[in-house]
Parts: C-alpha cells; structure tokens; sequence
C-alpha cells in the first residue's frame, strides 16, 4: 500500500479536527512564519502528488542523516536505520544560586517521542518544518491526544535521563516494539546558524551522535540528534531559578544492529 495515502492527510489533519486543535503557545513572529511555512509545504506536497498521479514510497533503509550531521562520525558499519522520532520536551539545567557568575548546568531532558519515520524518509523538508512548527504547540496538549501537533503522527515512546550523563530512549508501544536503551554521549557540534529558535529566541541545542551502554534492547546502537529548535539556557545564571525547564523540539534517528 502507498505509503502517502495515509501520510499527507496525516500531516495536516488536525487543522481540521478543530474542536482539539491544541492552543499555540507562542506568537513571536519567527514562530508563526514556522508554521505557514509548515502548512504551505504540506499544501504543496498534496498538490504534487496530485500532479504526479503517484504517491513516493516510504522507505527507511535508503535515508541519509541531514547534511547539517556531516560533523558528527557517520553511523558504525552494518547498522541500519531502525526508526525515526520527533522529540518535543524540556531541557532541564540547574543555577548555582550561591555563586553570582555560575552558568546554566544541563541537568537532562524529557521528551515525548512522536513516530515520524515516514515523513522524515518521504519528505525531509516536511519533516524538519513540522520540527519547528510542532514547538509552538503546547506539549501537554499533543500527549493528551496522543497525536503530535500540527501533525496527526502518533506517539512511538518517550525520552530521559536515568543519571546525568544517561540519556535514555524507550521506543517501545503497543503498536511498535522497537526497544529500549540507554545511551551516552559520542560526539556533539553546534547546531547549524539557520536552526530553528526557541519560545523565545533561544539557540537550538547542539546536534549529537549516541552510543548504547550495556543493558538495551531491540539491537539499538546508536542514536543522532539533528533538526534541533531551541533548547538552550541563557548565557548566564542571573535571574534564573534554582532549577528551570527550555522547551526544546528535534529528530532522534535511531540505528540499530540487525540482531
Ligand atoms: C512508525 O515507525 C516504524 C518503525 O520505524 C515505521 O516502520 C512506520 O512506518 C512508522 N509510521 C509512520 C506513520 O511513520
Ligand atoms: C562560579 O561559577 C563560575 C562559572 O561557572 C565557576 O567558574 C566558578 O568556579 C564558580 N564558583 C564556585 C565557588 O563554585
Ligand atoms: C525535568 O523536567 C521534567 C518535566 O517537568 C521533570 O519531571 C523532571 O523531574 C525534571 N528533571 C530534572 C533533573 O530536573
Ligand atoms: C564514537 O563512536 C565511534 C564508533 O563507534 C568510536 O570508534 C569512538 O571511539 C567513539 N568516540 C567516543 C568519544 O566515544
């Protein structure tokens, strides 16, 4: 079956499914240009396929990371691409409030973790508008429906720390079991100039490849972090809480062993 079918209705179906439509939580200019030009590519998509009389096909296997991830060492030989996630949540820092020049700590994440293989193989561009478009909508609202905003994709698992320095990925649901496992950092580069910002302005957290640590499942090995908005702390800890949450959004791509 035509991927396609199910995938462009998919894309914009909460647009007419207005009695849930979720609130948006930003009107910072930036932010609504996000999601015009969100909206205005899946509008083009549609009509593409229209013209072209057939739907593209969805397929994983073939896909390559962003070019902006041409930094990071490529996944390890004879890994394949298992899954495709869209990550909406919070990075977590801490201020020392005793010291007057401390800066922001990374203190984790949390993040829901929305099933966006197919439009990320299908149609990158759509996928990384709907990246930035998914921030301006209130989490609680896309995890109360279960759907990510502004899109109808469905929740594949969820994201934490189990310490500081141990991300964790569970991309196990009733619908897809794809495993579980904790990770630990490999590599890091700033995200590119032109990544999308934050709620209110701030930069797109660093882009990052992953390494399993003992313990997982699924055969998952290595995971990237790419397309990321927003997320980072303010430069400086002054007027800043003790703890405090930056809402960030970004594309996990999950590579694992053929196990
Ligand atoms: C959900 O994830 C699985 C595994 O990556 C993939 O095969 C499937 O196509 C995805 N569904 C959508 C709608 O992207
Ligand atoms: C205060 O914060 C600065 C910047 O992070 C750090 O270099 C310094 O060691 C800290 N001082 C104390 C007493 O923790
Ligand atoms: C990070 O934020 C989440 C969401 O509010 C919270 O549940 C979690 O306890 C926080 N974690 C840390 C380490 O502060
Ligand atoms: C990153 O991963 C590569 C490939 O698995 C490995 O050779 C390298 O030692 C790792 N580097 C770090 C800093 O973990």
């Amino acid at each position: 079956m035509r991927a396609s079918v199910f995938l462009l209705p998919a894309l914009s179906a909460s647009v007419w499914a207005a009695p849930t439509f979720p609130k948006i939580t930003a009107a910072v200019s930036d932010n609504v240009q996000a999601l015009s030009q969100y909206f205005n590519l899946v509008a083009s998509k549609v009509q593409q396929s229209r013209i072209l009389g057939q739907a593209p096909v969805c397929d994983l296997p073939k896909v390559s990371l962003p070019a902006a991830a041409a930094g990071l060492p490529p996944p390890s030989p004879g890994l394949y691409l298992k899954h495709i996630a869209i990550g909406r949540g919070t990075q977590n820092y801490t201020c020392d409030l005793s010291n007057s020049t401390a800066v922001p700590q990374a203190a984790g994440a949390v993040a829901t973790l929305f099933n966006a293989s197919c439009v990320a193989a299908t149609y990158p561009d759509v996928g990384a508008m709907l990246t930035r478009a998914s921030l301006q909508f209130d989490l609680s609202e896309s995890e109360a429906l279960q759907r990510l905003a502004p899109s109808n994709l469905g929740v594949s698992g969820a994201h934490y720390f189990t310490t500081l320095t141990t991300p964790y990925f569970d991309i196990n649901t009733p619908q897809w079991q794809l495993g579980a496992s904790p990770f630990g950092k490999n590599a890091s580069i700033a995200a590119p100039a032109d990544a999308g910002k934050g709620l209110k302005g701030e930069g797109a957290v660093a882009l990052l490849k992953l390494s399993s640590k003992p313990g997982g499942s699924g055969g998952l090995q290595e995971v990237y972090r790419v397309e990321t908005v927003g997320g980072s702390p303010p430069a400086t800890c002054q007027g800043m809480p003790a703890t405090f949450e930056i809402q960030y959004s970004t594309q996990y791509w999950f590579y694992a062993s053929k196990a």
